[in-house]
């Protein structure tokens, strides 16, 4: 029955967008508000899984029967979800993860001095959480991420899960006031060998289920 299709199943999933400081009062963020995240985590409570949400920097209430981490920074999220993911059976990727950060966090407030140029912020990349969950999953763990693309949605979304090495990609279309911050979303579910689903416009809790069905087949596939 699809309401319990996940018991026993340990499934992770992050949500919202990572924050890198430049100082104590300052950082480098994004806009993701979490709620693609947030619908994962409820579905899959919905469903039967123990369900662990890493959640960084989200404003919305916790969702009922999910474990939840809150983390701000990439390293923070990393070490949560290597952690969480350990016995894991799946892993979602679905948190806006910075691609960089600040080489330096200074101690203190940076000031602005009369008179002066403000100094450029050196950036250093950050470590691919999903490229390395892809690279290190045992077998039978399926682990997930997310795209956001403007054009050539699948093409792009091909060559993005075969560059990280997950098992299943997806795409959202953005532009045109989609995806960021809506209650809406649309997608294509891209899986490794093959496999395109199409989610029409609708509610990030349909994208979710859609999502969770793609895992469960690839559970299905392994056992
Ligand atoms: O490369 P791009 O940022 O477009 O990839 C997006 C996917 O990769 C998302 O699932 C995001 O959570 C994940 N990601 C990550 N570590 C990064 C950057 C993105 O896990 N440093």
């Amino acid at each position: 029955a699809l309401d319990t299709d996940l018991a026993g199943r340990h499934v992770v999933v992050t949500a919202g967008g990572t924050r890198e400081p430049l100082d104590p009062v300052r950082f480098l963020g994004n806009r993701s508000s979490g709620k693609q995240g947030y619908a994962l985590a409820r579905t899959a409570v919905a469903r039967g899984a123990r369900v662990t949400l890493v959640a960084a920097n989200t404003v919305l209430p916790e969702p009922a029967g999910a474990d939840v981490i809150e983390v701000s920074t990439t390293g923070e999220l990393r070490e949560a979800v290597r952690k969480a993911a350990a016995d894991a059976d799946a892993v979602v990727m679905a948190a806006a993860v910075a691609d960089f950060r600040p080489a330096v966090r200074a101690e203190n407030k940076i000031k602005k001095r009369d008179g002066q140029d403000p100094e450029p912020i050196a950036l250093v990349r950050n470590p691919d959480i999903l490229a390395e969950l892809s690279a290190d999953r045992p077998a039978g763990r399926v682990v997930a991420g997310f795209a956001a693309e403007t054009e050539d949605v699948l093409a792009n979304g091909r060559a993005k899960l075969a560059r990280k090495g997950c098992d299943l990609l997806v795409v959202n279309q953005v532009g045109e006031a989609l995806a960021f911050g809506t209650e809406e979303n649309e997608a294509v579910i891209i899986e490794a060998g093959g496999g395109e689903t199409s989610v029409p416009h609708g509610p990030k809790d349909v994208l979710a289920d859609r999502i969770w069905d793609a895992v469960a087949r690839r559970w299905a596939a392994v056992s």
